[in-house]
């Protein structure tokens, strides 16, 4: 088998940009692969379309040394690295044709020796599937599902599991799963992926990679709705249920998580829907979580509805857009699908807090919203929610006990 010295990178976002660069930093000739002719461009002028922690000058330093070069169709290399989005479809199916679009970029470039190892978070099976695909595109190659331990093509999953923020040092630090569809293949994607791992790596089948990666944010989403459970239940019974947290995790084994307005983000409120989806009848707690963190923000809506008394002129606060604290992000963000409720509802007056961005989506450039640092919003609003826990809010936390409106804080910011 020769060696790996050329990888291409398909899909160049905030998972394959800084995989692409990490591996040219380890000393590999790195194609980077996107089907957007604007990344391409941005990147091989030796900039960056995303925002990730140090990455700007690592891939200007890859790109000007020669070892990252990004392209809209694949070319050649020893080892193929798929990084594409997978979202879900509006009815919660699983969305996986940008892997199989890419997957299909790559087929015709495939040479005996290769090794395909699929990086998004996928539906069980995903890595199966593609090795059928590309069986079918290149008859003249075999691959492991067929042909396991003698495949002329190796195939493996290998999930990611990075922290956006941080994702530099965790593509290095974090443990990582990784799942052949045959020994060899394992070994292989072991081999490319200590290029730079410092991690331990553990390895499993493709099969059991791909379920372990949808695990783990399936495991958060359900220990979150727990929480927000708790704390509806908690209001129902007249409990303060901070304090039941703070009572009941003094208990060596129990660790309850923090409610809030809900889940967001691209990854824990999206991926539980790929299990639920191949196990239907089965993944009752998964669905039920799901379900329960929607309902929490719900009622967050709700009880600012019911605090403006069907006057759709009151001023009212959204404290923090973003999915969690301190961030910038606002994708699948409680926050946004309760503003976008207001909205719809026909509330006119509504002033938004959020210090991490500069200015509001596109989409909210004529409604009536106005983006405001925190003391104009407590000196304006009659209605105030503080919907994510940001470091600026908490500094203001007495201004907010004293807020003379109604005050909802599902973050419990002002207990
Ligand atoms: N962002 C994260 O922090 C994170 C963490 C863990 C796992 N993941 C998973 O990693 C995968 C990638 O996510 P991301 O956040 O990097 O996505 P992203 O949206 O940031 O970027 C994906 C890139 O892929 C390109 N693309 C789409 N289809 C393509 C194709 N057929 N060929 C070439 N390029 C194509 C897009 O133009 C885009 O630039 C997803 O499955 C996601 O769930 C993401």
């Amino acid at each position: 088998m020769h060696p790996i010295r050329k990888v291409a990178v398909i899909g160049l976002g905030y998972v394959g940009l800084p995989t692409a660069a990490t591996f040219a930093r380890a000393g590999l000739d790195v194609l980077g692969v996107d089907i957007s002719e604007k990344v391409v461009r941005t990147i091989n002028d030796g900039r960056i379309h995303i925002w990730e922690h140090d990455l700007d000058v690592l891939v200007k330093d890859m790109v000007e040394a020669g070892r990252l070069r990004a392209v809209t169709v694949p070319e050649p290399a020893d080892a193929f690295v798929i990084a594409v989005p997978t979202p879900v479809n509006t009815d919660n199916t699983p969305n996986m044709t940008l892997v199989d679009s890419a997957v299909a970029s790559i087929a015709p470039v495939l040479k005996r020796g290769d090794i395909v190892i699929i990086e998004s978070t996928s539906t069980v099976g995903t890595t199966e599937r593609a090795a059928s695909q590309l069986a079918e595109a290149r008859p003249d190659l075999s691959f492991p599902d067929t042909c396991p331990e003698s495949a002329d093509v190796l195939m493996a999953y290998c999930p990611e599991r990075v922290l956006p923020g941080a994702t530099l040092r965790e593509l290095v630090d974090n443990a990582r799963v990784l799942g052949g569809l045959d020994e060899q293949s394992s070994k292989r994607a072991l081999e490319l992926y200590r290029f730079f791992v410092k991690g331990e790596m553990v390895v499993a089948s493709a099969r059991a990679a791909e379920m372990a990666k949808l695990t783990e944010n399936a495991f958060r989403d359900v220990n979150i709705a727990f929480a927000n459970e708790l704390s509806m239940i908690c209001e129902k019974l007249d409990i303060d249920v901070w304090s039941v947290i703070r009572a009941a995790n003094l208990h060596p084994r129990v660790n309850i998580l923090k409610p809030g307005a809900g889940v967001g983000g691209h990854c824990i409120p999206v991926d539980p829907w790929f299990i639920i989806n191949q196990a239907p009848d089965t993944a009752k707690i998964m669905r039920l979580a799901r379900e329960t963190n929607h309902a929490k923000t719900r009622l967050v809506q709700d009880k600012i509805v019911q605090a403006c008394a069907g006057d759709r002129r009151t001023p009212i606060a959204l404290l923090g857009l973003s999915y969690k604290p301190d961030i910038d992000d606002l994708r699948e963000s409680p926050s946004l699908e309760i503003l976008d409720a207001l909205l719809a509802d026909g509330y006119a007056n509504i002033l938004v807090v959020e210090p991490n961005v500069d200015e509001l989506p596109q989409a909210y450039a004529d409604r009536p919203i106005r983006l405001m640092d925190i003391e104009s919003a407590l000196h304006e609003a009659r209605v105030m929610a503080i919907l994510v826990g940001h470091e600026e809010f908490l500094a203001r936390r007495d201004a907010m006990r004293s807020f003379a409106g109604t005050l909802i804080d599902p973050v419990g910011l002002t207990g």
